[in-house]
């Protein structure tokens, strides 16, 4: 613990921190909700993704981690709140977005409404609109419930990498650029949350994720609009995203020799994504899996995976790993 930086250490310099590596036990937990109040970037576990967090409302410390990731500064940011009366300070909630919150808070849904508190333009690139979520991870609702404020947190890797599931993927990539990593294991979901806004009260899906749209519209009783670009920047709309180093072939049954394949319902396998063909153990394995092939083989092929439930935001995540990238 003698590498945690202090109040007079410069904040948002990526290149100087010492990277330490908290437990998530009350010690690592208040540890992390300081270096937040002091402007640092701490990465702390979600039950979607690993975020790379800071203050909301200090926006010296969400330039830090636009500076840590290396991320194209218009993509706003996910406010994470630890419960509904700390999103209602920041977002005016309508009747729909309540009934939602009500169902699927705390979880792996993000809703995106009319801003009226207080936090950094640079957390929503300027929009009037602000990204909220409650996350379920105990130790996320620990942090944030000890720091009092929205914490902002895109996922914990270099900008357009595949994200973080585990504490050693955030090391990985941010390793000396970023204040703490808080450890709490492996996520559980595996997949970043599901993004839904409105227009006018028409519900848009702005990113598939680890809540299916499906209970989204069975709750609400309506279909869900899929968003084609409008004015709003969704993001993980970047076209090349969640890269790995190689190449990446979708719906491949017969794999090349040099390449390694992800498996969907064909039995076990160390490769296996879902041996039983379970959409939702597939999207817990997804990240980690692509790093480990992306580590062993020059080319990654992937089986087909249907497209219900997490199929879909497991096959759009894909569809962008596998994209050229610019
Ligand atoms: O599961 C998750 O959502 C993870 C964990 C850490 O919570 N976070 C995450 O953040 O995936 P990030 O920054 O990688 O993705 C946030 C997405 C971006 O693609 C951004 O464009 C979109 O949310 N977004 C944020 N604010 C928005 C807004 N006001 N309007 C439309 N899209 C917005
Ligand atoms: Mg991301």
């Amino acid at each position: 613990m003698q590498n945690i930086p202090n109040e007079q250490e410069q904040r948002g310099d990526t290149s100087r921190y010492e990277t330490c590596l908290l437990a998530a036990d009350d010690g690592g937990i208040a540890t992390a909700a300081r270096l937040l109040a002091q402007g640092h970037c701490v990465a702390f576990p979600t039950e979607t993704v690993y975020g790379l967090g800071a203050d909301a409302t200090d926006g010296r410390a969400v330039a830090g981690v636009y500076a840590a990731k290396g991320r194209p500064a218009f993509n706003p940011l996910i406010a994470h709140v630890a419960n509904m009366a700390m999103a209602e300070s920041l977002v005016g909630m309508t009747p729909q977005a309540r009934r939602l919150a009500e169902a699927f808070w705390p979880g792996p849904l993000t809703l995106v409404l009319p801003r009226h508190g207080e936090v950094s333009d640079l957390v929503t690139a300027g929009l009037d609109t602000l990204a909220v979520r409650v996350p379920a991870h105990p130790v996320a609702q620990a942090l944030l419930t000890a720091i009092g404020r929205p914490v902002a947190a895109p996922s914990a890797n270099p900008s357009g990498r595949i994200s973080p599931t585990t504490a050693a993927h955030v090391m990985d990539g941010l390793s000396g650029r970023i204040a703490a990593v808080l450890d709490g294991g492996a996520c559980a979901v595996g997949l970043e949350s599901t993004i839904l806004g409105f227009d006018d009260d028409i519900p848009v899906l702005l990113r598939p994720g680890g809540l299916a749209v499906e209970r989204i519209e069975a709750l609400l009783d309506r279909p869900v609009t899929l968003h084609e670009g409008s004015d709003i920047t969704a993001p993980g709309q970047l076209t090349s995203h969640y890269a790995p180093r190689g190449a990446l072939r979708l719906n491949v049954v017969e794999p090349d020799a040099d390449e390694v394949l992800l498996r969907f319902g064909d039995g076990p396998s160390e490769w296996s994504l879902s041996a039983s063909g379970d959409p939702v153990e597939a999207a817990a394995n997804l990240f980690a899996l692509l790093r480990k092939a992306d580590a062993t083989a020059q080319r990654i092929a992937v089986m087909p995976i249907p497209t219900q439930s997490l199929g879909a935001a497991i096959n759009d995540r894909l569809t962008r790993a596998a994209a050229p990238q610019g």
